[in-house]
């Protein structure tokens, strides 16, 4: 649980108001700074769903204003952006997603920072996961994915669930007709993972396996040694439509 950010104005839901108008002109030109050392890599490493949408969303210049980013998505994929000042709990996090909503982190990481961050900001939230709420088969999975975490928190589950979620959402490659991309948030805003994952020998990329994702813990503190590839979010949507409550009873019952 992240306690950086300021919770005391956060709603039963922990909403926040953005309140733009507070970000400061070092923190616009920070973001810019993020966006444009980005921008130089998603061309050859995103997914092409990624690159279609960030075209729509006006982004570049300064810390996005959520309300307007929720109007267009709201008319595209019927989603909504809800600020939040940093992790939030499960209950709260899975009821977002169950009513398409995505809870975006308010603040700015640090000048010194700019390289690497443990908890989600603004950056990470809004560059890597709000452009692919474009994208109409990863936002009706996404909402999928909040409804199942609610089941999983009543099975006990959460832990492989959240496993899933990191793999895919987080970590996630795709193959492409232009060879493998990445539409994981933690890959596509990374300044060094999002080359690493795509280009370098060391990393194990498997086919996505459902099973094995929830059997494969992870790190959060340095590149990942497994990425695991789909071919579509097609695929993503069909491998993970069945009722994950006997697949939970079996990992956890040979462990
Ligand atoms: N099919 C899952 C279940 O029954 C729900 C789910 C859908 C989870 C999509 C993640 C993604 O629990
Ligand atoms: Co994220």
């Amino acid at each position: 649980m992240g306690l950086r950010g300021d919770y005391t104005q956060a709603g039963a839901d922990f909403s926040v108001e953005q309140d733009w108008s507070r970000y400061t002109a070092e923190e616009h030109a920070l973001y810019r700074r993020l966006f444009d050392r980005q921008s130089k890599l998603v061309p050859r490493y995103a997914c092409p769903e990624w690159i279609r949408a960030i075209a729509h969303l006006d982004a570049a210049r300064e810390i996005p204003r959520f309300d307007q980013v929720s109007s267009k998505l709201r008319a595209a994929t019927g989603w909504e952006i809800v600020a939040v000042p940093g992790l939030i709990p499960d209950a709260a996090f899975f009821t977002h997603l169950a009513n398409r909503r995505f809870p975006v982190t308010v603040w700015l990481r640090r000048p010194d920072e700019f390289d690497y961050i443990v908890e989600p900001d603004v950056f990470h939230d809004f560059f890597g996961h709000v452009p692919l709420l474009f994208d109409r088969v990863y936002a009706d999975h996404l909402h999928e994915y909040g409804k199942g975490g609610l089941k999983a928190m009543r099975l006990d589950a959460v832990k492989m669930l959240a496993r899933l979620y990191w793999y895919t959402i987080e970590f996630g490659l795709m193959t492409t007709a232009q060879g493998v991309r990445a539409y994981g948030a933690g890959l596509l805003s990374s300044g060094g993972e999002l080359a690493y994952c795509v280009d370098d020998p060391k990393p194990r990329r498997l086919p996505f396996d459902l099973e094995r994702i929830m059997r494969t813990g992870y790190i959060i503190d340095r590149y990942q040694d497994s990425y695991f590839v789909i071919d579509s979010f097609d695929q993503l949507m069909r491998e993970t439509a069945p009722d994950f409550t006997p697949i939970y009873a079996r990992i956890r019952s040979s462990q």
